[in-house]
């Protein structure tokens, strides 16, 4: 999917971003978007219109006389709500972070952390590396604040969890589980979408949907992470590039494995799709989704695929096929408090989280060593 052909919809939350001038005035138009960050009446960014402009219910004077240091809410008005919902795509972030319990993410609840504590932000460059975007604007990293060696080094017990940092990151441990506050959506299945609304199933950790608009989709809360090496590059697809017709197409497959010295093991969430593609040119097609012709006015793919090719410029042969797909998000949020950290037997033991030897080695490293035993 992609914001060619559905800019309104799509740029209430990709705005741009124009603030090169240190003018600070908040009233005027032409940097009206400050507010959506620096609102604290909580008004604007929850009213936020089509095209990145505020509904007409919202005051702006009184909001610009409002204007503050942003909040986690403020930041959520977009974060929280990617994928047209609460927590879809992330599962680490949701709204349930605009007021956390300390069990949910103790920085958030139990220390009360804004975002920007830990994205430093500095002339509006916002800190922390995402694992979609191409925009860099610095690194934010858990040992910004703690100890490369953090755990008591005097335990041997302890000390072991130290050793273990150098191939682990800390993600790994303190967000054991994630979509523990709401469910995360896990499959997208866009060739299920036109019929009616319906839900298939439904339990307390999962549920499934039929969306006349976007397709079959699979809900699910209190998620073990999928484990992979990161060596802090993520590939990425871009439009145009081929899929694989008989597979699945990576989105943003995490670069790294086990040889890779600056790689280490970090926790994602996947998430699954089934896409509209080109069946002859094995491109993904991008749908005009919104407005005339679009695809959830008229149901209709052929059409809303002609149309958002043109707008994106991509060849379209007029043939459609579905094809698999699967994004990696990083899971970075919600970290537990320390004594719900996993711990030796949750990946030692015999119902061990990790599948060690798909991450490259040649059983349990416990019993066979791993990369540390290799290079001493
Ligand atoms: C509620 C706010 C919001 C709306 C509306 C929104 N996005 Fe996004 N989108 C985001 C945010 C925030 C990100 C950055 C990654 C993240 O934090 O989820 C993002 C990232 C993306 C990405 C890159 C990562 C990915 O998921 O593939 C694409 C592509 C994208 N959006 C497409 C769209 C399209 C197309 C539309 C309109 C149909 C749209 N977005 C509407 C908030 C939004
Ligand atoms: C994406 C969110 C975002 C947007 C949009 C935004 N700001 Fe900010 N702004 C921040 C953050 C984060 C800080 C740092 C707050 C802190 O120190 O805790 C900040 C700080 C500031 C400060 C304090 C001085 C400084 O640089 O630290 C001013 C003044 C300011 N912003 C003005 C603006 C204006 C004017 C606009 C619109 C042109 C704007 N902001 C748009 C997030 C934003
Ligand atoms: C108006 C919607 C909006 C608001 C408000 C907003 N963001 Fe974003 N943010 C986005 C979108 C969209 C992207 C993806 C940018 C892209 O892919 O080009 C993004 C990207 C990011 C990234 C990924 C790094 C990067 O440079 O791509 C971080 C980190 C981030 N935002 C943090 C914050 C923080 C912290 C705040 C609050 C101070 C905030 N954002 C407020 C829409 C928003
Ligand atoms: C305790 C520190 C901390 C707090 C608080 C925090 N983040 Fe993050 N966040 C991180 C780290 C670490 C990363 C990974 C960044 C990197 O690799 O550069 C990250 C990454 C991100 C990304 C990139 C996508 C991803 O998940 O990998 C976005 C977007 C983001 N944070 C938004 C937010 C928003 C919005 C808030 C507030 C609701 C927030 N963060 C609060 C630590 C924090
Ligand atoms: C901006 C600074 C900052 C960043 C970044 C940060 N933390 Fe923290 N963290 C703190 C502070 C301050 C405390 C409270 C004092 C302490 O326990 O060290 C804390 C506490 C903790 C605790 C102890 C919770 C408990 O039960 O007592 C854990 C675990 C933790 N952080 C893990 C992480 C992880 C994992 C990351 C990266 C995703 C991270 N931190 C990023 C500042 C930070
Ligand atoms: C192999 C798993 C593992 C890794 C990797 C890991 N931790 Fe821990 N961590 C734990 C466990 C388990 C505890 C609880 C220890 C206890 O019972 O006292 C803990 C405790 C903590 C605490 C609480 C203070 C303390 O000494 O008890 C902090 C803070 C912390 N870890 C931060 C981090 C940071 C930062 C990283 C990355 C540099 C990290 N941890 C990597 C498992 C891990
Ligand atoms: C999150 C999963 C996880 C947890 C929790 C964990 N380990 Fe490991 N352990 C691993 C991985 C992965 C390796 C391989 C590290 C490497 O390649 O260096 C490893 C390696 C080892 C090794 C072999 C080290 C070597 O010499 O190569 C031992 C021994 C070990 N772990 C014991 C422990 C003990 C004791 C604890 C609890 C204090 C613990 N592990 C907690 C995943 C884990």
């Amino acid at each position: 999917m992609g914001i060619e052909s559905n800019w309104c919809s799509c740029t209430k939350c990709h705005a741009g971003y124009g603030w090169e001038d240190d003018s600070f005035d908040f009233t005027d138009k032409s940097g009206i978007d400050c507010l959506v960050c620096h609102d604290t009446t909580g008004t604007y960014a929850e009213n936020k219109g089509s095209c990145g402009y505020p509904d007409d219910s919202v005051d702006l004077a009184e909001a610009a006389k409002s204007v503050g240091k942003p909040d986690r809410g403020n930041c959520g008005s977009c974060h929280w709500y990617g994928g047209g919902g609460n927590n879809v795509k992330h599962g680490d972030m949701g709204k349930a972070l605009a007021d956390p319990a300390r069990k949910l993410d103790v920085h958030m609840g139990g220390l009360g952390f804004q975002c920007q504590d830990c994205h430093t932000a500095r002339n509006h460059k916002i800190s922390g590396k995402s694992n979609t975007s191409s925009v860099t604007e610095g690194t934010v990293s858990c040992t910004d604040c703690h100890e490369k060696r953090p755990h008591n080094a005097s335990s041997p017990l302890l000390d072991e969890l130290n050793d273990h940092c150098d191939a682990l990151s800390c993600q790994v441990c303190h967000i054991p589980e994630y979509a523990r506050a709401a469910k995360t959506t896990t499959l997208w299945d866009w060739s299920k979408s036109g019929e009616e609304n319906k839900v298939l199933e439904q339990t307390d950790d999962m549920e499934k949907v039929l969306s006349r608009k976007k397709g079959l989709m699979v809900r699910k809360s209190n998620l073990t992470p999928h484990y992979a090496w990161y060596n802090g590059k993520h590939k990425r697809y871009l439009n145009g590039d081929p899929v694989n017709p008989d597979g699945v197409t990576q989105l943003n497959p995490p670069q790294g494995d086990i040889t890779d010295p600056e790689a280490k093991i970090a926790p994602y969430k996947l998430m699954h799709g089934v896409e509209p593609a080109d069946a002859e040119l094995h491109h993904l097609i991008v749908p005009k989704l919104f407005g005339e012709g679009g695809y959830f006015e008229t149901y209709d793919w052929q059409q809303s695929a002609e149309k958002g090719m043109a707008a994106a410029g991509l060849d379209f042969s007029g043939e459609i096929t579905f094809v698999k797909t699967v994004m990696h998000w990083r899971l970075n949020h919600q970290v537990a408090p320390a004594r719900q950290a996993l711990s030796c037997l949750d990946c030692h033991g015999s119902e061990g989280v990790m599948d060690f030897r798909a991450l490259g080695y040649d059983g349990d490293p416990a019993a066979v060593g791993g990369r540390r035993a290799e290079s001493e």
